[in-house]
């Protein structure tokens, strides 16, 4: 084997190679977790709390359990006691109800129809209590968490916000709220396990097999070295895979009981809506002030936001607001209301991508007042450095994508009077909205780099959720190692392999194509252009110091067309195009699905999506593909992302900052941006929808 000298020449990386699992996929042959081989298989159905407060006062699995083929119903009185018996995933450990859908049973039978109909025939008893699902920003118990996700301070206050609003030449201040959001990747949530004794196997779809080997492994009371969690493909996550939930504790208990067999479980569609986290339902008080200039004097949001009873999960909403727009004067607050509703949790750019529906109408609103072109008004009011911190931008080029985004959509002949173009019957309108996404990097992840024949074997226990990471860090350990990217055997998705961090917060690339990076360098540096057969070399990653030095983000901008009808108010967009500057785009075949991607969310976001949760029962009813609504390829026209070359050689040693969540970012604004100039109705509450627009 030879390598040459690469100090990561991107020769593999910024080619658009095809994803290498793309052809298992597509004929059928990539296994997911529910479709594990096994020769002894039982499945696994859950029984769901029909009220949404109150406790199970009795259970009768009777008929269930007479019910040939079926091998027991675990119960709130007889499931196993788990080391943690208060937060989201202590299921079946106590007889409470904490909201509608939660589990309070599980049938195990020998078929998947045996369990279903088995879980049917369960008899629950509650106790029932007077629920309280409504958030509304009156309650007079908003309370303020002690963090935002992860670990963002709660509220921040620069200068003197009122002051600002007192002396402003210009103001807004609106109210916008977005809706409530499940997420619904194609592949449902499913785990297949199997006990060997102490020792566990579980094959899960999951954004990170070493997280949920902790997450379970410390539920059980077990050492983790006796868990193996094994995840080739993801059906797509969304961070609803980012955690386990409750179906995997749920499966490893069945499987417990039933010793010798794999248990297989796989959440429906249906139950998704209760078990696999949401987005929160968000309401954003908005204060701006500027000059007659457009320089913006003050920026606040007060963000209201529910959590659950269960256990507390505070999207981070205002912590874009805080570094986005140079502004002296700027407050940001998050107060939540605990409701007896399921936890919510992480949804593409959770905090980014709500809290920039906000602030991005708002300066839309902003620019009308002023007469000012609202791309204009954007670049007006970039900041030299990161107003929070202070720090400088690794790279910052937001007015180079408002810039490229404006050329390339043909900005410069805009009309900026709302509802004075219409074409056969539909109003038209164009709007714009700024995106941004933090460089994460997660706290440790380790890969090992060997050779095998004439292969280069490159192992971490990375997730691919459809992001193409088989392929990409190939790329990245093929540029590293200075050696061809057909040479490469990529192994991830097993903890078997090392500890790897979750796909979670567009950190992938960097996290593991950072340890990658580094397992070359030490392989390099042991065995020189001529490694051996059996060579091998490990490299890890930590924080980045740069971190300390600079203010590390991607950004982007969104520019939509929007035609409004004018007697039915139907919403269409023929266009959406959206600029990033997000360092080196490692693949542009697999980048440019992530974009599109977002943006495609984004927009399904804006016209299409919400969880309606119905006060009498606290459940969302329209909780299918039938009634929750999910842009459909007819929805969806010319939707384009393009990137600006962008050299950063802080975020990491490819210069990559992640790319998985921006896309969605400032979407859904753009649109309603759009729709305004089409029609001249301010929609401030998503979605977007035709009743609000006539
Ligand atoms: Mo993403 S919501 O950080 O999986």
């Amino acid at each position: 084997m030879t390598t040459t000298d690469p100090r990561l020449r991107p020769v593999a990386i910024g080619r658009a190679l095809h994803r290498r699992d793309g052809l298992d996929k597509v004929t059928g042959r990539a296994r997911y977790a529910y479709e594990t081989e096994a020769d002894t298989v039982s499945y696994a159905c859950l029984v769901q709390a029909t009220i949404a407060l109150g406790r199970v006062e009795a259970v009768d699995t009777t008929t269930a359990t007479d019910l040939p083929g079926v091998r027991m119903v675990l119960t709130p009185f007889d499931a196993e006691t788990l080391t943690d018996t208060t937060g989201e995933l202590a299921v079946l450990q106590r007889p409470d109800v904490a909201f509608r859908g939660q589990v309070v049973g599980l049938a195990v039978a020998d078929t998947a129809e045996t369990a279903t109909r088995a879980a049917d025939l369960v008899r629950v008893t509650y106790a029932t209590e007077p629920h309280d699902v409504t958030l509304s920003a009156d309650r007079t118990d908003l309370y303020a968490p002690e963090k935002v996700n992860p670990a963002f301070e709660t509220d921040t206050s620069t200068g003197d916000m009122a002051a600002a609003m007192a002396n402003a030449d210009v103001t807004v201040e609106q109210t916008y709220t977005t809706a409530m959001y499940h997420n619904n990747p194609l592949e449902p949530h499913a785990t297949t396990a199997h006990w060997d004794g102490e020792r566990l196997t579980l094959w899960d779809s999951t954004q990170g097999v070493h997280p949920t080997r902790s997450a379970i492994a410390e539920l059980f009371g077990l050492d983790p070295e006796n868990v193996r969690v094994i995840c080739p493909y993801v059906g797509g996550g969304f961070g609803s895979k980012g955690q386990p939930h409750v179906h995997v504790v749920l499966a490893a208990m069945a499987a417990r009981a039933n010793p010798g067999r794999h248990v297989r479980l796989a959440l429906t569609r249906q139950q998704m809506f209760a078990l696999a986290g949401y987005r929160t339902p968000t309401i954003q008080r908005m204060r701006l002030a500027a000059d007659r200039s457009g320089r913006l004097s003050g920026i606040a949001i007060d963000v209201v936001e529910q959590t659950s009873k269960v256990e507390e999960f505070a999207e981070q909403t205002g912590v874009p607001t805080r570094m986005m727009y140079a502004s002296p004067n700027r407050v940001t607050t998050h107060r939540l209301a605990a409701l007896d509703v399921p936890v919510p949790s992480w949804m593409r750019a959770p905090g980014e991508c709500p809290g920039m529906f906000g602030p991005e109408v708002a300066l839309d609103e902003l620019a009308e007042a002023l007469g000012m072109d609202p791309v204009e008004l954007r670049i007006r009011n970039e900041p030299e450095t990161d107003p929070e911190s202070g720090k400088p931008f690794s790279s910052r080029d937001l007015v180079g994508c408002l810039r490229e985004g404006a050329a390339r959509f043909g900005w410069a002949d805009r009309d900026p009077r709302p509802r004075v173009r219409e074409r056969d019957g539909w109003l038209v309108g164009t709007g714009v909205a700024s995106s941004v996404y933090p460089v994460n990097r997660m706290p440790e992840s380790t890969a090992t780099i060997r050779v095998d024949g004439d292969r280069y074997v490159v192992e971490i226990g990375a997730a691919d959720l459809g992001t193409g990471t088989w392929t990409t860090l190939a790329q990245i350990a093929a540029d590293a190692l200075g050696v061809g990217v057909e040479d490469v055997t990529m192994d991830i998705g097993d903890t078997r392999l090392p500890n790897a961090s979750v796909a979670g917060g567009s950190s992938g690339m960097t996290t593991w194509g950072s340890a990658v990076v580094s397992a070359a360098e030490a392989f390099r540096e042991k065995y020189g252009p001529e490694p051996p057969d059996g060579a091998t070399a490990d490299g890890h990653v930590e924080e980045n110091p740069a971190e300390d030095r600079f203010a590390m983000y991607a950004f982007g901008a969104q520019f939509v067309e929007a035609h409004v009808h004018r007697d039915t108010g139907e919403i269409r967009v023929p266009r959406l195009l959206g600029v990033f500057a997000a360092g080196r785009i490692i693949n542009p075949r697999t980048a440019r699905s992530q974009f599109v991607g977002g943006m495609t969310m984004g927009l399904s976001m804006a016209l299409h999506e919400q969880s309606v949760l119905d006060p009498r029962f606290g459940h969302v009813v329209n909780h299918d593909l039938a009634e929750y609504h999910i842009a459909t390829c007819a929805d969806v026209a010319d939707i384009d992302a393009v990137w600006l070359d962008e050299d950063d050689p802080h975020v990491n040693p490819v210069g990559s900052k992640g790319i998985g969540e921006i896309g969605i970012v400032g979407t859904a604004a753009a649109v309603a941006n759009a729709v305004y100039h089409a029609t001249g109705v301010r929609v401030r509450n998503l979605p977007v929808t035709l009743d609000k627009v006539l």
